[in-house]
């Protein structure tokens, strides 16, 4: 079966087609991915200091039909090969959803095909399936995006458990906040990691929220407001030389992403002892975070786990990941796929609800 994913939730117009026969027959799942292509919105939203939903809605309007007849040159196929449609029906911008949604409903119908609704998350969680190495359920999922950071037991397709998440600020909007107050362009999550890397650990002492808070919660809002105290106390000093201002930059990011990976890490441990799981996922837009990736190796290695990545480019939002999520609901019963026409978008939606029965 071949699956056509759009991708519209936020600032990427992603599009891909997966075939499911290697899955199918056992083979690594990346040996599925035919064509894809992928436009990012960032530098359209880069003066503004954040995604423009307006903005973005127009710009998905624009790039989806393009990047269809891109992935459809790369794979070699036509539109008559395509078995179903996924798309990206929420959480995300109503107004970018809209876009994946019409163009996915409105092809399914005119090529008389099934589509399928398929959760953002989801994507981002299964995705670490099609790396060279791929982990097998169950497995704890650490989910650090834009707008998310969760623990979840994957149990298998459709099978999610919600263990905690962020009571405010997800992980990736801290990234983002940070760099903003360090003067950096939106969004500033692979910047900041890369100012920390010429940093000193241990010059500031900022909070690592709810490390001991004994559940599986986070809480990223107070750390962003101690950067925010330092930057002041900082400006204060009226430094002008510009290598001390660049070594402060660098010292307190250095300081924010150590803060930050020490919490998700020793999350995701516990997570791993509360469950029994041995296998550990880092998916979402903050996995690309090579200081979190070698932490989590490190204490993988300590601790006896194994940690599985999704690849680099497969991190951040993409229509690759639709389609294979999409796909491999499609291959399940009960899958949700429909034929209706309806424009049903779930800007707000709860990964959990959408479990197979
Ligand atoms: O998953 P994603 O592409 O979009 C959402 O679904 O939200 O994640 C985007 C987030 C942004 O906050 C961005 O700053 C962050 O991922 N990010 C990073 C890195 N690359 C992207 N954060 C830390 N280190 C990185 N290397
Ligand atoms: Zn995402």
């Amino acid at each position: 079966m071949i699956v056509l994913g759009i991708e519209t939730s936020c600032d990427e117009t992603g599009v891909a087609l997966y075939n499911t026969t290697p899955w199918e027959e056992g083979k690594p799942a990346f040996q599925g991915i035919l064509g894809q292509g992928l436009h990012s919105q960032i530098a359209m939203h880069k003066d503004y200091g954040g995604v423009v939903p307006e903005l973005a809605s127009r710009d998905h309007i624009r790039r989806v039909l393009p990047l269809l007849e891109q992935s459809l040159a790369q794979s070699g196929l036509k539109l008559a090969d395509i078995d179903a449609v996924a798309f990206t029906q929420g959480p995300g911008l109503a107004g970018a959803l809209l876009v994946g949604s019409a163009f996915a409903k409105s092809l399914a119908q005119g090529l008389n095909l099934p589509s399928i609704g398929v959760h953002h998350l989801e994507g981002h969680l299964l995705s670490p399936l099609l790396g060279q190495t791929a982990p097998q359920f169950p497995f704890i999922a650490l989910l650090v995006s834009g707008g998310h950071t969760q623990l979840m037991r994957v149990s298998g397709i459709g099978q999610y458990e919600l263990l905690g998440e962020t009571l405010d600020d997800a992980a990736g909007e801290a990234f983002d906040k940070t760099a903003k107050l360090l003067g950096l362009d939106y969004p500033g999550g692979a910047a900041i990691s890369k100012l920390a890397e010429k940093g000193q650990p241990g010059i500031f002492d900022l909070p690592k929220p709810m490390l001991h808070s004994g559940d599986l919660d986070f809480s990223f809002s107070g750390l962003k407001t101690a950067v925010l105290n330092q930057v002041k106390k900082f400006a204060e000093k009226k430094i002008v030389d510009s290598s001390e201002v660049a070594q402060f930059q660098a010292d307190l990011a250095r300081s924010f992403v150590d803060s930050i990976v020490t919490v998700l890490v020793s999350k995701a441990e516990k997570a791993l002892k509360q469950t029994g799981c041995k296998q550990l996922v880092l998916a979402g837009g903050v996995g690309a975070n090579l200081q979190l990736r070698n932490a989590l190796n490190d204490q993988a290695k300590k601790n006896d786990f194994e940690v599985y990545y999704p690849p680099l480019e497969l991190c951040t939002d993409n229509g690759v990941m639709i389609a294979f999520a999409g796909a491999l609901r499609m291959l399940a019963k009960n899958n949700g796929s429909t034929t209706s026409g309806a424009f049903d978008i779930k800007p707000r939606w709860d990964l959990q609800s959408n479990n197979l029965v």
